[in-house]
This record gives C-alpha cells, sequence and structure tokens, in this order.
C-alpha cells in the first residue's frame, strides 16, 4: 500500500489529469489515433502527487502508475469525457494534456471490415466528438482549467484562441513540428499562456522537470 503524502503545498487539493491519445473504434480490430505517448500527462500526475495532491490519472496508455496516483483506464473521447465528469465537481485542478481525437467513426463496424475485391478506395464517415474542455466550462465553479495546445504552425495566435475560446485559465502550447518538443520524445518546449498575463515561453526541458515547473505555476494559481 501506498501512503499518501501528508506534507506539501498541494495536500487536500484534489487533481485529474488526463493522458494520451483517444482510440477511436473503427471495427473490432482497428481503431483511429494519434502520436500522444502519455508522458506529459504521467509527468504532471506524478508532480502534482509529489506535493501532496490527490490525484486521479484518466488515460488511455498503460505507462507504470506514479506514487500516490489512481489510474482510470478509457479509450476513446466519450469515455474520457465521462470519467472526468464523475469527479469534476470536487476537483480544484483538472489538467488535459490527453490529445483527443475530433473526430470519431460515425459506425462502430461489429465485425472486422473486409478489403472488397472491387474496390480500390473506401470511404470512412466521421462525426465530431465533444469538446471535453468546452463542455466541462459550463458547469465550472472553482476548478482550474488547464489545457494544451499542440500546433505546427502560428503557435502562439492558435494558442491565445483556444484559451479564450475554451474559457481556461491556463493553456500550455506545444510547438509538435520540433524534433525535441511535443509527441513522443521525453523533452518539450512550452509557451505558457494565462489571461491577462503575457506568454511565458519556457526553455526545452525534460517533461519531468517541466511538470514540476508546471505545477508550481498551478500552486501559485490556487492562493
Ligand atoms: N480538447 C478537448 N476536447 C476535444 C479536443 C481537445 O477537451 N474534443 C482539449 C485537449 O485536451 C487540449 C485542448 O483541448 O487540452 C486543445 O486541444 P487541441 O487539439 O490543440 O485543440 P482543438 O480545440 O481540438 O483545435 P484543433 O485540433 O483544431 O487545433
Ligand atoms: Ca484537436
Amino acid at each position: 500500500t501506498y501512503w499518501a503524502k501528508v506534507t506539501g503545498p498541494l495536500v487536500g487539493r484534489r487533481f485529474l489529469v488526463t493522458a494520451g491519445g483517444t482510440k477511436e473504434r473503427i471495427d473490432p480490430v482497428r481503431f483511429i489515433s494519434n502520436d500522444s505517448s502519455g508522458k506529459m500527462g504521467y509527468a504532471l500526475a506524478a508532480a502534482a502527487a509529489d506535493q501532496g495532491a490527490t490525484v486521479t490519472l484518466v488515460s488511455t496508455v498503460a505507462l507504470p502508475t506514479p506514487a500516490g496516483v489512481t489510474v482510470v483506464s478509457v479509450s476513446d473521447a466519450r469515455e474520457m469525457l465521462a470519467a472526468i465528469q464523475t469527479h469534476f465537481a470536487d476537483l480544484d485542478v483538472l489538467i488535459m494534456a490527453a490529445a483527443i481525437a475530433d473526430f470519431r467513426p460515425a459506425q462502430v463496424a461489429d465485425q472486422k471490415i473486409k478489403k472488397t475485391v472491387d474496390n480500390d478506395e473506401m470511404t470512412l464517415a466521421l462525426v465530431k466528438n465533444p469538446d471535453v474542455l468546452q463542455t466541462l466550462a459550463q458547469t465550472k465553479k472553482q476548478q482550474l482549467m488547464v489545457g494544451f495546445a499542440a500546433e505546427t504552425q502560428n503557435l502562439l495566435a492558435n494558442a491565445q484562441q483556444k484559451l479564450t475560446k475554451k474559457r481556461l485559465d491556463m493553456l500550455i502550447a506545444n510547438d509538435v513540428a520540433r524534433a525535441d518538443s511535443g509527441f513522443g520524445v521525453d523533452t518539450n518546449q512550452v509557451t505558457v499562456l494565462q489571461p491577462g498575463h503575457a506568454p511565458e515561453q519556457l526553455p526545452t526541458l525534460a517533461k519531468t522537470v517541466l511538470a514540476k515547473r508546471l505545477i508550481e505555476m498551478i500552486t501559485e494559481k490556487l492562493k
């Protein structure tokens, strides 16, 4: 058994962190997903627990469970939303590090889709997934909402729009076009946006080190 940390600035605070790319089913053996590894979300959950927070990690991946963190496994966007909704009212902080698929197949085939002989093309109909942050923003009270923005171009302009549109308290803008930043790698280079603050560009850091920095910044906002 693990004994919850009884010291640290986040004792008594409830965090929920999401991690990994969602998997949107096509048929029993196939899905749509993305390159998110879940590493940033796991590092954030570990860093928050290390400061004494009660942490739930809603995850699509099977990385080692950080000490003191409760993991809830989900696959697709709608399962992720439902898992968060069961905890949302009691949260102090929600950190959406997960890469949620924007669209899912309109239908999930019961059986493996066959490669038919006479068709050289096939079309997969997709429908939009719910926007988790925007859905939750409708019932937001005390919760501090932190989002991530993965961008390959116009990083700051796109990120600033997301901060406003999703009514976030903090947005971590992530340049995923760089080799040393974003999906899969152990380092990340981000710019932190907060309403009414100038963008704060951080150096390239190990995800574990960046997670500590971000949790410190969130701890400051909770005061
Ligand atoms: N997000 C969400 N629900 C979705 C899609 C994204 O809550 N259906 C969250 C992500 O977890 C992330 C933030 O919104 O914290 C930004 O995700 P991103 O994919 O960058 O933004 P989108 O609004 O989906 O816009 P786009 O993909 O067109 O850039
Ligand atoms: Ca998206």
